[in-house]
């Protein structure tokens, strides 16, 4: 079975406000784009980045012989303007003539760095045993309201034990996904779910993680840096278990 993943890191982080792309936001000293591609690693045989044209050769230079990638296959393309369009540059990609099309495809945020794998395992399984689509979700941890009306009145409470919370990785039957992308070209849906629950297909759900939080604000930077210092610190552990006699 070939398992090929899609890593969105195409935007360029308006809401953080770096001078250059969010995904190349050092934590611990690694791009927040490369801690992505590193914790889904082990789950695929391949993976697509979609970065801003204007980084090309960044996105490259960071990714390039990660020794922990094993030798897989990591390319890196042009981003569209919107996610859903990079998503389908990255599927144009992967479902080129010429290749053995993925039979399962992970689509990724990159701003998403940290994801616990047992978690993208589990939504690989979901797809193995059947299900078109599988996507992490969390509960909502604040009280919700319905947006104020324009006299500022407050609008009505929302029972938030019937809400979730989405993150990535989203995995797709890679067939389902490839066609609901066609299918919906002209959406401009802010996952992939969306499109594959347009075109029929039957999306389920697996338990995410806290660490599967998204880089979004500069607030989110701190609680980034010490989850990536805690991944560090357990990878130098490792390592040294392994060089113990
Ligand atoms: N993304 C992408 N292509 C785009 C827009 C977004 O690949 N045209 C990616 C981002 O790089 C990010 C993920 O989709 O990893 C989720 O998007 P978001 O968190 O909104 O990131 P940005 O769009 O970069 O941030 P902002 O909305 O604050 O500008
Ligand atoms: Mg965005």
């Amino acid at each position: 079975m070939r398992i090929a993943a899609v890593v969105t890191a195409a935007g360029s982080g308006s809401r953080l406000g770096a001078e250059f792309p969010k995904a190349l936001v050092p934590l611990a000293g690694r791009e927040l784009v490369v801690w992505a591609v590193l914790r889904i690693a082990d789950a695929c045989d391949e993976v697509v980045v979609t970065a801003p044209t204007s980084h090309l050769a960044e996105f490259e230079d960071a990714l390039r012989g990660l020794p922990a990638l094993d030798g897989k296959r990591i390319r890196v393309i042009s981003g569209g303007a919107e996610r859903q369009q990079s998503v389908s540059a990255a599927l144009d990609v992967l479902f080129a003539e010429g290749q053995p099309a993925p039979d399962v495809v992970l689509v990724h945020d990159a701003a998403r760095g940290f994801q616990d794998p047992s978690v993208t395992r589990a939504a690989i399984a979901a797809v193995q045993d059947g299900a078109d689509g599988a996507i992490p979700v969390v509960p909502v941890v604040d009280t919700l309201v319905e947006s104020p009306s324009c006299a500022g009145t407050l609008g009505q409470s929302v029972d938030r034990d019937q809400l979730r919370a989405v993150q990535t990785p989203q995995v797709f039957a890679g067939a389902a996904l490839r066609a609901a992308h066609l299918a919906h070209a002209d959406a401009s849906a802010t996952d992939d779910a969306q499109l594959v629950r347009a075109s029929g297909g039957r999306v389920v759900a697996v338990a995410g993680h806290e660490w599967g939080f998204k880089v979004t604000l500069p607030s989110d930077l701190p609680l980034a840096e010490h989850v990536a210092q805690v991944l560090l610190s357990a990878e130098s552990q490792n390592a040294l278990e392994r060089q113990a006699p």
